[in-house]
């Protein structure tokens, strides 16, 4: 299993602990840093439905909570309908790229983000960049 898959599948660990009753959609996301360490988030719904949190923006949270904001190097993004085949990649929501994108601009790495499934063998792999060109990020209100 190289490095990738073993992001996947903590990220698929993660997704196990969604809590959404509202969508029946689970996410995982798994954020490794340049130390080597993982974190990890799943989305949390809310019956204000709008209030919802990704599941990116949930690990994001946690890794500034232990100062590795700017320590991101690659995420993991997976996500399918509880109790479905759930192989097609999920790829992160609009939000979070802007979320993820803060990331990137604090620790100057353009983030790879790979994409699966809640199960199978389909991944992708993006830069940041390439979900959201020409970002609006911290740099432009220094
Ligand atoms: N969701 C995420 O957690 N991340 C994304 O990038 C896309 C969408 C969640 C939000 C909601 O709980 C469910 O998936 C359905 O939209």
């Amino acid at each position: 299993m190289d490095q990738t898959e073993i992001l996947i599948a903590v990220a698929r660990e993660a997704a196990r602990y969604a809590y959404a009753p509202y969508s029946g959609f689970a996410v995982g996301a798994a954020l490794r840093t340049a130390g080597g360490e993982i974190v990890t988030g799943a989305n949390l719904e809310n019956a204000s439905y709008g209030l919802s949190l990704c599941a990116e923006t949930v690990a994001l949270g946690t890794a500034n909570a232990r100062g590795l904001l700017a320590e991101v190097v690659e995420v993991a993004v997976v996500g399918g309908t509880i109790g479905g085949a759930g192989t097609a990649p999920v790829r992160p929501c609009g939000r979070c790229r802007q979320m993820l994108n803060e990331a990137t601009q604090l620790g100057g790495r353009d983030l790879a983000i790979h994409c699966a499934g809640l199960t199978g063998g389909v991944r992708e792999t993006h830069r940041l960049s390439a979900l959201l060109p020409l970002a609006f990020g911290p740099a432009d209100l220094a």
